[in-house]
């Protein structure tokens, strides 16, 4: 699943044909329980499953995951180069990270000549706009263009939770500086068989404005 609108794999095949997935090196970037990996092991690959949270891990554990799960931070890719066919992420690590180019050029760096990466992330307007399901989540309360990240502190005001925004611009950037290809920049719909809220996410605001931006791209 790339995202809250319930767009899938299955149905978006951004990663290849699925019959194509049979027998490839899949590395999941910010995996958190491995869903994704789950799924990825399914169709035949072989996935990888990294996050920096031990805890996410033992989620993925516990639930069932017959492949290798890796704790360790993606802008520090414990893997040789040209280790994987594939990466690929839903929401995982590079919103939170303060240097997402790091991620991307180490990413390249694992990925063979022809690999793919497709990773999703908060599609950056919302940024513009309170996180909020209702009709107040529908106006523009800050901008769009400023980057100061969003930060949640403890009790000790130490940094427990944070969001670093990008532009699409930077986005794009941030891929092509990084050494990769950007085929497609996919902006799901809200459909109509999603009738769930969540956080911040419902119909109502998945109707007027995209939710996730997905990045498809190739390092030749
Ligand atoms: C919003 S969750 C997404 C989890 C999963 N991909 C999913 O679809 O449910 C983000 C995940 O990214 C992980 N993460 C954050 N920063 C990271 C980093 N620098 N390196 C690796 N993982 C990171 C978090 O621990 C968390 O599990």
């Amino acid at each position: 699943m790339w995202g809250p609108e319930g767009l899938d794999e299955v149905e978006a095949e951004l990663l290849g044909p699925p019959e194509e997935l049979k027998g490839r090196d899949v590395l999941e970037l910010g995996a958190g329980a491995a869903q994704c990996s789950r799924w990825l092991a399914a169709q035949g690959a072989r996935p990888v499953a990294l996050d920096i949270s031990h805890r996410q891990l033992q989620h993925a554990l516990r639930i069932g995951a017959p492949f290798p799960l890796v704790c360790a931070d993606a802008g520090a890719l414990p893997f040789a180069d040209g280790s994987f066919d594939l990466a690929c992420s839903a929401y995982g690590a590079l919103p939170f990270v303060a240097d997402p180019r790091l991620v991307l050029r180490e990413v390249r760096r694992v990925l063979r000549p022809g690999g793919r990466l497709v990773f999703s992330v908060t599609h950056p307007i919302r940024w513009a706009f309170p996180d909020e399901p209702g009709p107040e989540g529908l106006s523009v309360s800050a901008s769009y263009f400023d980057r100061t990240p969003y930060v949640e502190q403890d009790e000790d005001g130490r940094a427990v939770y944070v969001e670093h925004h990008r532009t699409i611009g930077d986005r794009v950037r941030d891929v092509v500086a990084s050494g990769f290809r950007l085929v497609d920049l996919v902006e799901p719909q809200w459909p109509a068989w999603n009738t769930s809220e969540w956080g911040g996410w419902s119909p109502l605001r998945g109707k007027l404005i995209p939710g996730t931006a997905i990045f498809v791209c190739v390092r030749d």
